[in-house]
This record gives structure tokens, C-alpha cells and sequence, in this order.
């Protein structure tokens, strides 16, 4: 991809294979004053984003020289990712050091991770993540492959990166110590443009329990707006009434949109279809008919414009000048959510909205505040959607046999009957069977999500801890304040796990048939070290949901439609904060009805009442 001597970056990549099980002596000048470190990280940062900023404004990225250097530097697509690279590594060094902060004044005795060097003092890991991002512990871990888990040193803060999936697995289970509610009150800040007064209802500080020197509200089961708001989602997706009805009305939408297919093909761009289909599904089955996105295609691209450049939003620095595009999407989100609620819209919205706002409304949040939220639920709902939908559709459409085998196990949970009241011939397809009926693409959609899916759960370490292995005896102390990352694309992508296939599309992977010829450690490392939802406390919520979502559009387009000139594009660089990776570029085809569904209505049943077919508890 690049070439090493060209650039001073290479040699982080080089040097970071020298790795050091040495503990690093605290560094003397910088001490455990975080203040003197998060200066110097802005001031990094800051003479970092003015270089990005000229160089983004002056290259010529087909040129040679230094310019074409930089540009064979960034890979694929993503010339253009330059500033919004050094703003991530900024932002995340930032918070990385606010939540791990003197750190080294409290070193727990010689049993934490070994430390992974890096010859650059203070800032090597660093410029490793500013240069691979998600990639980067991928990279890290691939050179001390043995290690269960280890800890980058950035200033004088800790980030402990953990590996073995039984560590894994350990560290989700303890919410006590591992916290998530403070990354929450982060991004609620830099992201989502909440008013003062609503950061103190999300910090917790208008509770009734708060106490400046008592325990975090949010943390674990206090009694704050965040951990109410958590209750509220955790409730209306898990299977049940409230999820059947989520589920409907999304699968309404897109058997709308697949009806509306001319019967003499559309030629379309895949992902940027698949994406405005699933995008305005969601908007309405969570906002209901009214909601601003039926009315206002363009508020689409507004919430994918806002995805593309919210780490640089983050930044809070100048939004309208680096992140135009981002900044204007979620105003536009904001605008059309404010006069929504203003109509009164919200009355026919989901179960989901309507708790959530009863209880954004008890907690005391002004109108804006409630309106700034949803670009958060709509981003959630989407964003890891689109591109696992892709995915799966376009690896099963590259393999012919895969596609005929899949189609076949499709049509026995499709019921075709005329309809009563219009006389057309329909098509049902049973979103509950799929797990039961259709083995074979339930096994394909998990590989499919081990395969691109490389989420990374990040925690607080908010209590000095022991985490041990229950089956490896594997044991380390871990220090608080420190960060806490929880990789999949390490575990995803590991042979150690998988087998020396595991950068294989193997789609029978997840068969039962498959995990039954494992011996039983393998199976339990696979369990274990398998896990695009995250994990414990914090698993996604909407894991069902988007399960029967993805499934469901999958399953209707593949046995209905031919799709002509599909392939399976290069998976794109993974920024950071991006949960399932994306494709570069998209895929330009024709999609026409299959010979045999040419005048089918389609149409989707859920008889098992909210039970999806999700297998990934
Ligand atoms: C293929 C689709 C999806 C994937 C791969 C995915 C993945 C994830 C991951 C990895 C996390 C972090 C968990 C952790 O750190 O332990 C997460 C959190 C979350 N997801 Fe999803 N997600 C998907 C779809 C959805 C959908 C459709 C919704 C909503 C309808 C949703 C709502 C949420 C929420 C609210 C959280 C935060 C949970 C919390 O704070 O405890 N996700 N998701």
C-alpha cells in the first residue's frame, strides 16, 4: 500500500515490533499532572490540524514527492480523511487522557499488561493511531500474538487492550468497575450540541440522590436520567410487544420500497440504495408515518452526512469550517425534529419515543435539548445496519451456489397467496423462521459480521481491579483511571480463534453442523471472541432489531430480484468510532424482478409475535 522510507510514519510501524515487557518508569518531567499533558496533546493536536488543514488545501494528491507521498500514505478512499484523522486522534487522546489521567501515580505493583512500546516517547502510539485508526490494535496485537492483553502508554496515561476472549468476556461482565456512562456524557457534550442545562441532567446532577462526592449516578444501577433512558431503549427492543410493532412498521417500509421497483429494472448504486431504503424504514417505524424524513428525502443525506464527520464534530473546534457538511446534517436534524415535536408528531411514534420523551420531559429537558437527541437514535439505528446489509447481500450474491442454496432455504418461509381485497398475488415472507428454516443464511449474516464487523467497546477503568480468566488462569491488575478497549476486529480476524481461514469468507462458519465437528476449546474461544453487539451491561439493544431488519430485506431481495453486476468491493479503511466497516466506493447495478416474482406484492409476517430470529445471545 505505501511505501516504508518515504514517510516517518512507517517507522512507528516498524518500531512498534520491538516490543518491550519492561514496566516504563513514570516519566519524570510530565508527573501525573494531567493538565501539563493535555497541553501538550493540544498543542500537538492543534499544530497537527493546522498542517492537516494547509496540506488538505494545498495537495495535489496524483502527484509525486512529498505530496504523493502523503497520498499513497492514506489508504483507498481515503484521501480526503486527512483532517478528519488528526481530529480523531486529538479527540481521542483528549478523553483518553481526561479518563485515565495520573495514571502513572498509581501503578498497581508489576501485575498490569506489559507495555507495548513505541521508540517515539510519549506520543508513538499516537501518531499509530492517527495513521491506521481501528486498525491500528489489529496491528498491535498481530506482533505480540501470544499476549492476553497489554497497555499503551500515551503521556502519562493508560489504555489497557484486551485480547483473550475469555479476558474479554471477564472484563464486559464487570460493569462496577468498567464504566460506560462517562463516554456517554462525552459525546452527549461534543456531539450532540446538548445545552448546559441538559449536560447536568445527563451528568446526573440534578437527580435527587446526587452528592458532588458521592458515587457516579450513572454508574451501574443509580437513579439518573441516563440509566432511565437505558432501561427505556433496553425495554422497547427486547423481544415483546413493543419490538413486534418496531419490527412491522419497519418491514412495512421496505416491502414498500421493493414494490415500488419498476418491473423494467433500476439501475442503482447498491450501498447508497440499500441505504436510503433502510435509513427511511427506520425513520418511520421509530418516528412513526410523520416523521420528518417521509416529507424531506434530503434529511437522508443529511444523517449520513453527519455520520461521515462527527469525530471532527467532536472536536468542537471551528465546526463550520472542518466539518461543514457534518455540522449542517445534524442542524437540519435538529430543525426538522423541533418543529416535529412542536406538531405533535410524536403522538404516533413508537412505544420507544414516546417513554424516552416522557422521561427526557420528567428529568426537566427544554424542547431543543429533546430535539437534539434523535440525530444520536438515528445514527445508532443505521449506521451498522446499511453496511452489514451490504455486506451480506453482496457476498451472497458472488458465490452462485451460496445464492441458489440460500434462495432455496428463503422460499420455504415465503407464503404466496392472491389477496383478498385487490386480487394480486403476494408474497410473505416469515421474518420469526429464519433462524429455524434458514441455517444456512443465518450462518452467512454471522460471518458476515465477523468478517467486517471490527467494533471496539471502550470502557473507564473507574475502580483499580483484578481481571482474571475464569479458564485460562490468566490474571492482571488493572489501575484506575485508565482506559479499557475491547477490540473485535483483533478477535474477529485471529487464527488463533478461527483457524488459519480466518481472513476466509467461510459462510457455513456458523453452522451448527460446523461448530459441532470443533473440539470444545475452540467452540469456547469462538463463543467468547465473537462479539459484534459489544457485551454485558452495555450489548446492543437493538441487536433484534436489526437482525430481522437485515435478514428480512436480505432474504426478500435475493429470492425476488436479480441483481446484475453486483461484486464484493474492497472493504474500506475503518475510522475510528466506526463499528462494521464500509465498502470503497459503491457497486453499480440493475436490479430486475426474478422470472417467475415479476408482479409480486411483497409483504412480511411476523407470527411469532416480536420473536426474531436473532441467534446471537
Ligand atoms: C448490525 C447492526 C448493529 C451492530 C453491529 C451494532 C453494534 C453495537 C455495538 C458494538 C455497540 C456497543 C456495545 C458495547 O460497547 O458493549 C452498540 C451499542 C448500541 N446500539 Fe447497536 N448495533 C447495531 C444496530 C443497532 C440498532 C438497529 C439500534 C437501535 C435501534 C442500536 C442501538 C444501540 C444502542 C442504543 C447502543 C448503546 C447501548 C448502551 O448504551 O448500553 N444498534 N451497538
Amino acid at each position: 500500500m505505501s511505501h516504508p522510507k518515504h514517510n516517518i510514519l512507517h517507522a512507528v510501524e516498524i518500531e512498534t515490533t520491538r516490543v518491550s515487557t519492561k514496566r516504563q518508569r513514570p516519566v519524570a518531567f510530565l508527573g501525573n499532572k494531567h493538565l501539563t499533558s493535555n497541553a501538550i496533546v493540544l498543542t500537538i493536536g492543534l499544530v497537527g490540524l493546522g498542517l492537516a488543514l494547509h496540506i488538505k488545501r494545498t495537495m495535489d494528491f496524483n502527484e509525486t514527492g512529498f505530496l504523493g507521498t502523503t497520498a499513497v500514505v492514506l489508504p483507498d478512499d481515503n484521501t480526503s480523511m486527512f483532517v478528519p484523522m488528526v481530529c480523531a486522534v486529538i479527540v481521542g487522546v483528549g478523553i483518553i487522557s481526561r479518563f485515565s489521567r495520573t495514571a502513572t501515580s498509581r501503578s498497581n505493583g508489576g501485575n498490569e499488561p506489559p507495555v507495548l512500546g513505541s521508540p517515539i516517547p510519549f506520543v508513538g502510539h499516537l501518531i499509530g493511531m492517527l495513521r491506521w485508526q481501528v486498525g491500528y490494535m489489529q496491528m498491535l496485537s498481530a506482533k505480540c500474538q501470544s499476549w492476553p492483553a497489554f497497555t499503551l502508554r500515551i503521556f502519562s496515561s493508560r489504555v489497557y487492550v484486551i485480547c483473550d476472549p475469555s479476558l474479554i468476556q471477564a472484563a464486559y461482565r464487570n460493569a462496577k468497575a468498567f464504566d460506560f456512562g462517562s463516554f456517554v456524557v462525552e459525546s452527549s457534550e461534543r456531539l450532540f450540541n446538548i445545552s448546559q442545562e441538559g449536560m447536568k441532567i445527563i451528568r446526573g446532577e440534578t437527580a435527587p440522590g446526587y452528592d458532588p462526592n458521592g458515587p457516579f449516578l450513572n454508574g451501574n444501577n443509580g437513579d439518573s436520567f441516563l440509566n432511565e433512558d437505558h432501561r427505556i431503549m433496553v425495554d422497547a427492543l427486547s423481544p415483546g410487544p413493543a419490538l413486534g410493532d418496531l419490527n412491522r412498521a419497519v418491514l412495512d417500509r421496505v416491502a414498500g420500497s421493493l414494490n415500488g421497483m419498476s418491473s423494467n429494472g433500476e439501475k442503482v448504486g447498491l450501498y447508497r440504495w440499500m441505504r436510503d431504503i433502510i435509513t427511511t424504514a427506520s425513520a418511520e417505524a421509530i418516528y412513526g408515518p410523520q416523521n420528518p424524513f417521509s416529507a424531506d428525502q434530503g434529511l437522508v443525506d443529511a444523517l449520513w452526512d453527519f455520520e461521515g464527520d462527527m469525530t471532527l464534530l467532536m472536536l468542537q473546534f471551528l465546526p463550520t469550517f472542518i466539518a461543514p457538511k457534518a455540522y449542517r446534517g445534524r442542524a437540519a436534524i435538529r430543525d426538522a425534529f423541533a418543529q416535529y415535536y412542536i406538531d405533535g408528531h410524536d403522538k404516533g411514534a413508537s412505544s420507544l419515543i414516546r417513554s424516552h420523551v416522557a422521561s427526557c420531559k420528567k428529568w426537566g429537558f427544554g424542547d431543543d435539548d429533546i430535539a437534539n437527541f434523535e440525530v444520536s437514535t438515528l445514527f445508532l439505528a443505521t449506521t451498522n445496519t446499511v453496511s452489514t446489509s451490504f455486506w451480506l447481500l453482496s457476498y451472497i450474491l458472488s458465490d452462485p451456489s451460496l445464492l441458489a442454496e440460500i434462495r432455496a432455504e428463503v422460499e420455504t418461509v415465503v407464503t404466496r397467496k392472491k389477496s383478498e381485497t385487490t386480487g394480486e398475488e403476494c408474497a410473505f415472507v416469515d421474518a420469526t423462521l429464519f433462524q429455524s428454516y434458514c441455517p444456512l443464511l443465518v450462518s452467512t449474516f454471522h460471518e458476515t459480521l465477523r468478517f467486517v464487523g471490527a467494533a471496539t467497546s471502550v470502557r473507564s477503568v473507574v475502580a483499580s481491579t483484578t481481571l482474571t480468566s475464569p479458564t485460562s488462569q490468566v490474571s492482571y491488575s488493572l489501575s484506575s483511571p485508565a482506559v479499557i478497549q475491547l477490540p473485535s476486529g483483533i478477535t474477529h480476524s485471529s487464527t488463533s480463534i478461527w483457524g488459519p481461514d480466518a481472513d476466509v469468507f467461510n459462510p457455513a462458519r456458523f453452522l451448527t453442523s460446523t461448530k459441532a465437528s470443533l473440539d470444545k476449546e475452540t467452540r469456547r474461544k469462538q463463543a467468547q471472541g465473537y462479539f459484534p453487539f459489544g457485551g454485558g451491561k452495555h450489548l446492543c439493544p437493538g441487536r433484534h432489531f436489526a437482525t430481522t431488519e437485515i435478514l428480512s430485506f436480505v432474504a426478500a431481495i435475493i429470492l425476488g430480484f436479480e441483481v446484475e453486476g453486483s461484486k464484493v468491493p474492497e472493504r474500506a479503511f475503518q475510522k475510528l468510532g466506526t463499528g462494521v466497516r464500509k465498502p470503497v466506493g459503491d457497486v453499480q447495478v440493475n436490479i430486475i424482478r426474478r422470472n417467475g416474482w415479476e408482479n409480486v406484492w411483497w409483504g412480511f409476517d411476523l407470527r411469532g409475535n416480536g420473536e426474531d430470529s436473532d441467534s446471537s445471545e
